[in-house]
Order: C-alpha cells, then sequence, then structure tokens
C-alpha cells in the first residue's frame, strides 16, 4: 500500500480548521481528504467505505469527536484515528486513547506535530492493510481444508466464536482474545497434512492411522508459526489436544501446564465436535455434549473452564440446535 492510495477523511465544524489541514497535507504530499462538518457525517461516510486515517476534532455540534471515535471504531476497528482538540488535559486523552483514537493532539498544534502524527497512522494504516491481507490468506487455507474434510465444516469458526466467549468469561483482555481467536481459528488447520482417507475414514482408526491424526496439532503449529501476527497463537494451537490429566497429546502437560487458551479450546472444540455429524456417529443433542462436558471435569477438561462454559452456555453457543 503507497502513500497515494490511503483514504483520509477530515471532520471539523470550523471550516478553516478542515482547509487547514488539506492544505498541511497537501504540501507534504499526502492524497487529498475528504472533508466533512461534522461527526454524524463523518460516521455516515464510514459505514459507507472502508477509510484509513480519520482526523477529528472533539468538540462539534450534532456528534461530538469523542462519540465518532466510539462509532466509528465499531464500525471499523481497523481504522486510525487522529484526534484534534483544544482541550489537551491528561484525562482527555487516555479516555480517547482507550475509546481506541491512536493519536491525540492539541490545538493550536505545530505542522511538524501534525505530520509526525499522520506517519505514525499511516504505519499502522500500512500494517493493518498487510494482516487483512494474511486475513484473507488464513481464509482461503480454511476453505481448502474444510473442503477437503467433510465433517469439518464450519467447525473451526464456530470454535473461533465460542472460544473468544468463553475467553471473555475467563477474564482474557482485548489483545489476548485476538490471540485466542486466531489459535481457535487455526487449531485444525494443520490436518491439511493428514491424507483425506484418514479424515474421512468410517471405520475404526488403527493405531499408525490414530498417530498420524494426532500430528495435526503440530503440523498446525508449525504452519502458523512463521507468520509473525500469527506467532502469539503457537501455543494454544499445539497444546489444544492436551487433556487435565496428562493423558493428552502432543507433550502430555497436565493442569495449569496446559495453556489457559489451549484449556478453553479444548472444551469448546470437543463441544462443537460431539455436537456435529462425525464419519463414525452422527450429532449429539447439546444438552448431551454438556453433560458429556460436565462429566470430563478434572479429567479431560480444566475444571473452572468447563464450569464458565455450563453457566454462559446461553450466551456462548453460536449455532441453532440442529439435531431433533
Ligand atoms: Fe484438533
Amino acid at each position: 500500500m503507497n502513500t497515494e492510495d490511503l483514504k483520509i477523511l477530515v471532520a471539523d465544524d470550523d471550516s478553516g480548521a478542515r482547509e487547514l489541514v488539506s492544505a498541511i497535507l497537501a504540501a507534504d504530499g499526502w492524497p487529498d481528504p475528504v472533508l466533512v462538518e461534522d461527526g454524524e457525517k463523518a460516521l455516515e461516510a464510514i459505514r459507507e467505505r472502508h477509510w484509513d486515517i480519520l482526523v477529528t476534532d472533539l468538540d462539534m455540534p450534532r456528534m461530538r469527536g469523542d462519540d465518532l471515535v466510539r462509532n466509528a471504531i465499531e464500525e471499523d476497528p481497523d481504522l486510525s484515528i487522529i484526534v484534534t482538540t483544544g482541550d489537551g488535559t491528561v484525562q482527555n486523552a487516555v479516555d480517547l486513547m482507550q475509546s481506541g483514537a491512536t493519536d491525540f493532539i492539541t490545538k493550536p498544534y505545530d505542522v511538524d506535530d501534525f505530520i509526525t502524527s499522520m506517519q505514525r497512522a499511516r504505519l499502522r494504516a500500512m500494517n493493518v492493510h498487510e494482516v487483512r491481507g494474511m486475513r484473507d490468506t488464513v481464509e482461503a487455507l480454511l476453505v481448502a481444508l474444510e473442503s477437503k474434510d467433510r465433517y469439518l465444516n464450519g467447525h473451526s469458526v464456530r470454535v473461533r466464536d465460542m472460544a473468544v466467549k468463553l475467553g471473555e468469561h475467563a477474564g482474557l483482555d482485548r489483545g489476548q482474545l485476538r490471540t485466542l481467536g486466531y489459535a481457535a481459528l487455526l487449531h485444525d488447520v494443520g490436518k491439511i497434512g493428514i491424507h483425506e482417507d484418514i479424515l474421512n475414514k468410517n471405520d475404526k482408526l488403527t493405531d499408525d492411522e490414530y498417530k498420524e491424526i494426532q500430528r495435526h496439532p503440530e503440523i498446525s503449529a508449525e504452519i502458523i508459526s512463521p507468520v509473525p501476527f500469527l506467532n502469539p497463537s503457537v501455543k494454544a494451537v499445539l497444546h489444544h489436544h492436551e487433556r487435565w490429566d496428562g493423558q493428552g497429546y502432543p507433550h502430555g502437560l497436565s493442569g495449569e501446564q496446559i495453556p489457559l487458551m489451549a484449556r478453553i479450546i479444548a472444551v469448546v472444540d470437543a463441544f462443537d465436535a460431539m455436537t456435529s455429524d462425525r464419519s463414525y456417529r452422527s450429532a449429539m443433542p447439546h444438552s448431551v455434549a454438556m453433560q458429556a462436558i460436565q462429566s470430563g471435569k478434572g479429567i479431560q477438561f480444566d475444571p473452572r473452564i468447563a464450569d464458565l462454559f455450563e453457566k454462559h452456555k446461553d450466551e456462548i453457543l453460536v449455532r441453532e440446535e440442529l439435531t431433533p
């Protein structure tokens, strides 16, 4: 992505301030921004398409800048936002950054400071762009995988959605939930390295075939570890088949030796597997699968995580029960 491709939106009720931003950007070789005079108009524009950078005033009629920041981030979490304001108190800056603003500058500002802030936003926008490209690659990889194993249809996305909700109840923060989300989405991606005949076999697996299937967490971890933004997810992926009692694989870890994210994935993965059709049996009703998770507490599953899953099941379960 090049600077001339950046889409920049400027929101300020003061036409002089809007023109000033426009002139500074033009003089420094940035693409022409789109100028709007209040938060509501800016939000409309954000709903219509993806922008890379939003420069917004804080004190505007109709919708204030802080409300705009919150709404804009909800609409497009990838947006980089610079807030300009006459009220440069620390508390104000902290509140805005917590709402999702990327940067904060006090008016009247120095042109160089403004450009520095724009450059930071550009760097972030470019990273976001790169990550979006990788996300597309990841999705393509999953489609390829799920087409190979007919019992995996939609499994990765469901496990991701349930894992993130369960992770929230387990107290993970936003960054950790993102790591968990990728881990849960990609936990089985290593099955791409396992022969289709084994994945789709209707009869009981031989010992050798079972060993072959058990390689998939390691293959998954190998696939994702070279990708920088997926690297934090590697441990959760590698250990998603460990068991609380130490009888799992690949390393036979037990209890809290198993990374928390892997313990979370283990619970929702098992639940989704039980409530989906498999080559050797049809789907179980939710209530039966939930019972099985409870019975596996302290044996296969982390008791605390299994309890949280039971406690918040109405919110966590993402799929209509398809079974009678
Ligand atoms: Fe797995």
